[in-house]
């Protein structure tokens, strides 16, 4: 059991250099109407680093709180591309922010942000205050731009949310903060995309695509079982944006329509463990949660690794 937690604050950053997918036709054989027909990504944001978006979006996200660095207890930084191998970036966002408590990295491809989110309930349990979860990705990096299977695909990007311990009834009783979750990995599939150091990410899209779709549900459905939640309560289902197919596969599987989706991909592209935070704003920044409401956040991603989150919103 985990104790009464609310997001008191969220921010984002994408970096300003916007690539199109009419950018990508003049290098690639590949062309707009493929791109949006096969994956729904119009666009994408390329550049900076992880410390330097990830600072940005924890600084909006503090801002909003109207919360004080030295107040938050622990930074928790899902990337999958951290800057230097040495040291966590997670480290230096915390020292350009002016950050108490601790700081560590999270990876777990795009399940980080909710293995991220899950652990920082778990903080508050045993007795954070205030844990930034943080999303960054500067996958642009690691992309090989002249592989159409993979360039169409991937970008960069962060997103934050600072949760915050609060008073009153705890989840199970009605109060808000996290319901139930599943976590999981299978790591016999950990050569369906890879990347070693130094080189570019390679990738077998077809059987991660058929893999995605299932595992997205099943993990969906493991974490509302547990919070004894049926799917027709979720208000807002944040899926990994990896492709729009994938989302509208799992969606129609689950049962969750469109309109009760949250989609940034067609114009972020896939941010891997900052996809799922940066749709979670994107939903907040149009007033899509009220308080009281079911979100369900699921990832899945390389490794094969998933997490779903399921959680009653209170700002
Ligand atoms: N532009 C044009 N044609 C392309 C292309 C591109 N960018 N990429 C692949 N193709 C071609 C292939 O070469 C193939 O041609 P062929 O039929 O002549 O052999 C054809 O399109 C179909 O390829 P396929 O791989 O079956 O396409 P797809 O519909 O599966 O889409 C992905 C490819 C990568 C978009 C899709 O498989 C996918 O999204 N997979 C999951 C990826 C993912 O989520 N990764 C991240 C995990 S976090």
């Amino acid at each position: 059991m985990t104790p009464p937690a609310v997001v008191t604050g969220w921010g984002t950053a994408l970096p300003p250099t916007v690539v199109t997918n009419h950018d990508l036709e003049q290098r690639l054989d590949t062309s707009d109407t493929w791109i949006v027909e096969r994956t729904g990504i119009r666009e994408r944001h390329v550049g900076g680093t992880v410390a330097g978006l990830a600072t940005e979006a924890a600084a909006a996200a503090l801002e909003r709180a109207g919360t004080r660095p030295q107040d938050v207890d622990m930074l928790l930084l899902a990337t999958t591309t951290p800057d230097e191998t040495v040291p966590h970036t997670s480290s230096v966002v915390h020292h350009r922010l002016g950050l108490s408590g601790g700081a560590m990295d999270v990876n777990a491809a795009c399940a980080g942000f909710v293995y991220a989110l899950v652990t920082a309930f778990g903080s508050l349990a045993v007795g954070a205050r205030r844990v930034l979860v943080v999303g960054a990705e500067c996958l642009s990096r690691i992309t090989d731009w002249d592989d159409r299977g993979t360039a169409v695909l991937f970008a960069d990007g962060a997103a934050a949310v600072l949760l915050e311990a609060t008073g009153g009834a705890d989840p199970l009783h009605g109060g808000p903060g996290l319901l139930g979750y599943d976590l999981g990995a299978d790591g016999s599939a950990h050569d369906l995309l890879v990347c070693p150091h130094g080189g570019t990410m390679s990738m077998d899209g077809r059987e991660v695509f058929r893999r995605a779709v299932r595992v997205t549900v099943d993990s969906a459905t493991a974490a509302l079982c547990r919070a004894k939640v049926p799917v027709e309560d979720v208000a807002l289902f944040v899926p990994h944006q990896a492709n729009l197919r994938i989302i509208e596969a799992a969606g129609s599987r689950l049962g969750i329509p469109a309109e009760r989706t949250a989609v940034v991909l067609d114009r972020t592209g896939n941010t891997s463990a900052a996809s799922i935070p940066l749709a979670l704003c994107d939903a907040l920044a149009g007033s899509r949660v009220g308080d009281g409401d079911i979100v369900l956040l699921s990832g899945f991603g390389a490794g094969m690794s998933w997490a779903s989150a399921v959680v009653r919103w209170a700002s």
